[in-house]
């Protein structure tokens, strides 16, 4: 990887992952690569064409058509779904569910596994997701599986959507966390685990500054070294 960095950081659904890759950019001055987002904008895409969860002959034959690329500005990713701005559209519980169910597919993988690849070629990355430390990055600088008691990140996810005024009921946003986590660490294809060498950071009782702050001492550690 020359002088440029990656770092790794995996975990269930809403555990905080995209708050901290965010913090760790911005102060380091890496790009930061949400590839939920782009699990997220190809299932938007399935959804569209009108395709079910369940039915991966047509998630496979559909995928070759779908072209997600991914540009900043300012500092923001904009997730791109065959030209079309999506970052509006991909964060919907519809969408949640479909990106889980479509990304146990080998063919949607693959694409987006590649795109991930090349862009940790370009630039250092902080890059979130479920695979990175075990299948995208296997030889990032600094790897973190990122953790929290289910009860805490539904808590968190409600207060988020609360705060943006929308209805919403703290039990189903807590058992949607436990399917979607179920579905993404029993997959065949490159399920949710913490790679061997990732350090564990459980969030439960810990503020998003503190979690930042000690990923941003692992990485200056490696700097170190
Ligand atoms: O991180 P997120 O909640 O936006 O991700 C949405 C879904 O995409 C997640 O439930 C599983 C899938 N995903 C994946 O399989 N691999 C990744 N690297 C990132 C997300």
């Amino acid at each position: 990887m020359g002088d440029k960095i990656a770092i790794a950081i995996d975990g269930p659904a809403g555990a905080g992952k995209s708050t901290i890759a965010k913090l760790i950019a911005e102060r380091k001055g890496y790009i930061y690569v949400d590839t939920g987002a782009m699990y997220r904008a190809m299932a938007l895409y399935f959804i569209e064409q009108g395709i079910g969860a369940r039915d991966q002959d047509r998630i496979s034959a559909a995928a070759p058509d779908v072209d997600v690329t991914l540009t900043y500005e300012n500092g923001e990713q904009i997730v791109w779904l065959n030209g079309r701005n999506v970052n509006g559209l991909i964060r919907t519980e519809e969408v949640s569910k479909m990106a889980s169910s479509s990304s146990t597919n080998g063919a949607v993988r693959k694409k987006l596994v590649e795109l991930q690849q090349a862009l940790a070629r370009k630039e250092s990355v902080v890059m979130d997701g479920r695979d990175i430390g075990t299948c995208v990055l296997p030889d990032a600088d600094v790897k973190v599986y990122l953790t929290a008691d289910s009860h805490v990140r539904a808590v968190r996810r409600y207060e988020e959507l609360r705060a943006k005024g929308q209805d919403c009921d703290l039990d189903t946003i807590e058992k949607d966390i436990i399917d979607r986590d179920y579905q993404d660490m029993h997959r065949d294809i490159s399920p949710l685990r913490q790679a061997e060498d990732a350090v564990l950071l459980d969030s439960s009782a810990m503020t998003a500054e503190e979690v930042a702050q000690a990923v941003i001492e692992l990485c200056d550690r490696v700097r170190e070294e």
